[in-house]
């Protein structure tokens, strides 16, 4: 296997908007595709701003924020990935729409191309399956926000090939991350422990036991984590939870991870956290304020 020198991303979001820009900052070749240009627009203008500001910190040279630019190559066509060492999507968490763009892309990628999910709780072997390489599709799961979280899952699947999962190891390393090992089951290492937590943190509240604002002081201050389980799961995407948790309780079955009924009743209303400006905090004024959810 070649070493990877041109990358594939899946989708301008949250997230591929942070992995196509720490690849193009690695000095790689990196081709971003969107579904149409008003979202790849944006996804460009994200990295732009992401990129502005750490020149502005004195974090990135102006000509290192130049070279990252010139790498980036955006594209509605998902034939014009065809040349990529490796295709990283971040898409929405639905598995028909990755099996999707995986079958496209298989038709039209050389044998050696590693398909890579950044799915958060799907499990990747129901992604290798739907493709011709099976031995070639492993999980890089990225933290939010990417630029800034260091860890990377690489996920193994029972098919995954030493080859290919060695080659992916090695490339979030080049890309300036700490990869990890870790099983396909739903959620890997981070989530199976962090999604039972947050929607804790929120049957504590259902139950009366502490305000939105105390619990999230308290996991704050008194062990430190940097932002509490409200402020986290706003900063996540409520729906997101939502949809993570829905996947997990399917998968393992059990109570713990099953979403708490103020979780649903929050997608319900649109309530999906930063992105829609309310979540546990309402984030339309100057400063956060806890969000009167009738509790
Ligand atoms: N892009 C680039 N840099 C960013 C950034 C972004 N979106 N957001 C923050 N930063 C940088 C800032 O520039 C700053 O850099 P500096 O120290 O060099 O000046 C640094 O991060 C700290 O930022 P701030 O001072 O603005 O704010 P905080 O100190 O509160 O840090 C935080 C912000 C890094 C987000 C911190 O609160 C944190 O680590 N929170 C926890 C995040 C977390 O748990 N992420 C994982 C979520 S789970 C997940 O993603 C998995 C998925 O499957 C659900």
């Amino acid at each position: 296997m070649p070493e990877v020198r041109r990358v594939g991303v899946l989708g301008c979001g949250l997230m591929g908007s942070g992995i196509a820009e720490i690849a193009a900052k690695a000095g790689l070749e990196t081709w971003v595709r969107e579904v149409n240009d008003q979202l790849s627009e944006k996804g460009k203008a994200s990295i732009t701003k992401s990129l502005d500001k750490a020149v502005e910190k004195g974090k990135l040279e102006s000509s290192a924020r130049e070279s990252a630019l010139g790498q980036l190559k955006f594209t509605t066509s998902l034939e014009d990935l065809k040349d990529c060492d490796i295709i990283i999507e971040a898409v929405t968490e639905d598995l028909a729409l990755k099996n999707e763009m995986f079958k496209t892309l298989d038709a039209v990628c050389p044998p050696h191309t590693i398909f890579a999910s950044n799915t958060s709780s799907l499990t990747v072997a129901d992604m290798a399956a739907a493709t011709g390489r099976p031995d070639r599709v492993l999980g890089l799961h990225f933290f939010n926000p990417v630029p800034v979280m260091k860890l990377v899952e690489v996920v193994r699947t029972i098919a995954t090939s030493d080859d290919a999962y060695q080659t992916a190891f090695d490339f979030a390393r080049k890309i300036g991350k700490e990869p990890v090992e870790a099983k396909d089951t739903s959620g890997f290492i981070v989530n199976r422990l962090l999604v039972p937590y947050m929607l804790d943190a929120i049957r504590c509240l259902e139950q009366g036991l502490a305000s939105i604002e105390d619990i999230d002081k308290s996991m704050q201050l008194g062990t430190g984590y940097p932002m509490g389980p409200f402020v986290l799961s706003d900063f996540v995407g409520i729906d997101t939870l939502y949809r993570i948790s829905e996947i997990m309780f399917d998968e393992f079955r059990e109570p713990r991870f099953a979403p708490p009924p103020l979780l649903k009743r929050m997608v319900t209303m649109g309530y999906f956290g930063r992105k829609s400006k309310r979540g546990f905090y309402d984030y339309s004024g100057a400063q956060p304020a806890v969000m009167n959810l009738g509790i």
